[in-house]
């Protein structure tokens, strides 16, 4: 089945800032769309999303440049080329923008395109998106499929939520339900007790950019705090049925050479911010830490993995901003061993399927991630299943574009009936047990 006709469009996203919506039409009656996340706390190494700089627009965010990219130049070279050919389609974009981080086209305009030709192969074959996905990766047919286990962003600040913690996410990660409709129920449920854990405090139960809390916490450690007493609070016991995660984002708080906590008022050297982490998962049942040092801080990233003994998930983000390169790097300085996969990082479904699997082949974790600036379409939810990821970083338990993806996985996971299986968290100190 090839493709007669690409479309795009400027749209918005959930933070009401303009994204791409591309739509692909096939010979025949069939079309799929597309529309790509945006992020806050970006990563340098990030491929480029291409934004007008227009200030009559959109204080210059507007993305008619990339809609332009779509209509005058991918869809011209791609039509009539089959649609079931992803790689093929993605090589041929690659080749057209030249460049090593897509800014000539722009990530934004090359990944709506991508993901909207993956989700026509889907209508093409006739079987649901997670499973098209699937076989695009290459899993091998009629295999069980995993189901993700949730990190959950409670409680939001740095760029997500201005005037709450420096830390970006403080997320509980249900390990014990038996499936993921549990899983979700058990997690709503605290989400609950911690609003009015909040509010007890009398603080405002606004939400931040991810769906999470946002209170004007005293210190970084306090959401910590908040988090055990809304575990208690729900009847769930920490370190058995709910383990914590963070992602300090540490590159937003990062300046030469010093770690810059202003709700603490201090600053740290490198060491001794990996002490402090570490000291944290001594006291608290830390599973999983994402960016704990800056993006370049290779060496702090070396020593935390050191001190936490492979009993905690780290994770790289803006360190590894989802490149296969990267990745490699990543495993030859030990410096981590999980990367987060954020399909806009790097710009295509080919790509981020080339980083799983070198995620993989140095025995690393991987998590599919969407953004802080997301859209209505669930992808991370069957993207995850389909590549058997085992984690998603999806955000709270709130805001429909946050819901949209839990409530795909809920929905895939009663489909798939018995070839559903619950995925189990694979470091020592989060280790999973089922009753
Ligand atoms: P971002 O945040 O989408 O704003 O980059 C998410 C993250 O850091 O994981
Ligand atoms: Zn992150």
């Amino acid at each position: 089945m090839n493709i007669a006709r690409i479309t795009a469009q400027e749209l918005l996203d959930s933070r009401g800032q303009p994204t791409v919506e591309a739509t692909v039409y096939l010979d025949g009656n069939l079309k799929a769309s597309a529309m790509v996340p945006s992020g806050a706390s970006t990563g340098k190494l990030e491929a480029l999303e291409m934004r007008d700089a227009d200030p009559d627009r959109y204080h210059g965010k507007g993305v008619l440049n990339a809609v332009r990219n779509i209509t005058e130049t991918l869809a011209p070279a791609l039509v009539g080329l089959d649609v079931t050919d992803q790689r093929g389609i993605d090589r041929r974009m690659i080749e057209l923008d030249g460049t090593d981080n897509k800014s000539s086209l722009g990530a934004n305009a090359i990944l709506a395109v991508s993901i909207a030709c993956l989700r026509a192969g889907a209508l093409v074959r006739e079987v649901p998106f997670f499973e098209y996905t699937a076989e695009a990766f290459g899993k091998p047919a009629d295999a069980p499929f995993l189901m993700p286990i949730p990190l959950i962003n409670v409680l939001n600040g740095g760029k997500h939520a201005i005037g709450s913690s420096d830390f970006q996410e403080y997320m509980i990660v249900p390990v014990a339900a038996p499936t993921f409709a549990e899983t979700v129920r058990w997690a709503a449920e605290v989400f609950q007790c911690l609003k009015a854990v909040v509010r007890d405090r009398g603080w405002p139960t606004t939400v931040g950019d991810e769906g999470g809390y946002a209170p004007p916490v005293g210190s970084n450690e306090e959401p910590l705090k908040l988090i055990m007493q809304a575990l208690d609070k729900a009847g769930y016991t920490p370190g058995v049925e709910f383990m914590i995660a963070l992602d300090p984002a540490a590159s937003e708080f990062y300046r030469d050479g010093k770690y810059f906590l202003q709700r603490d008022r201090i600053e740290l050297t490198s060491a001794e911010m990996v002490d402090m982490l570490v000291d944290w998962t001594e006291r608290y049942p830390i599973v999983s830490i994402e960016d704990g040092l800056d993006q370049d801080d290779w060496e702090g990233f070396a020593l935390l993995k050191k001190k936490t003994q492979n009993q905690v998930q780290i994770v790289g983000d803006d360190l590894f901003v989802t490149n296969p390169e990267r990745v490699r790097l990543g495993a030859e300085r030990d410096a981590a061993n999980c990367v987060l996969i954020k399909a806009n990082q790097i710009g295509t479904i080919t790509e981020t399927f080339a980083t799983i699997n070198v995620a993989r082949k140095h025995g690393m974790t991987t998590i599919i991630s969407h953004r802080s600036g997301e859209t209505e379409l669930p992808f991370e939810a069957d993207f995850a299943v389909g590549t058997d990821a085992g984690q998603v970083k999806i955000g709270s338990i709130s805001r429909s574009e946050r819901i949209a993806e839990y409530n795909e996985l809920m929905r895939i996971e009663r489909r798939l009936g018995e070839r559903a299986v619950m995925a189990n968290f694979p470091f020592a100190r989060g280790a999973t047990v089922r009753s």
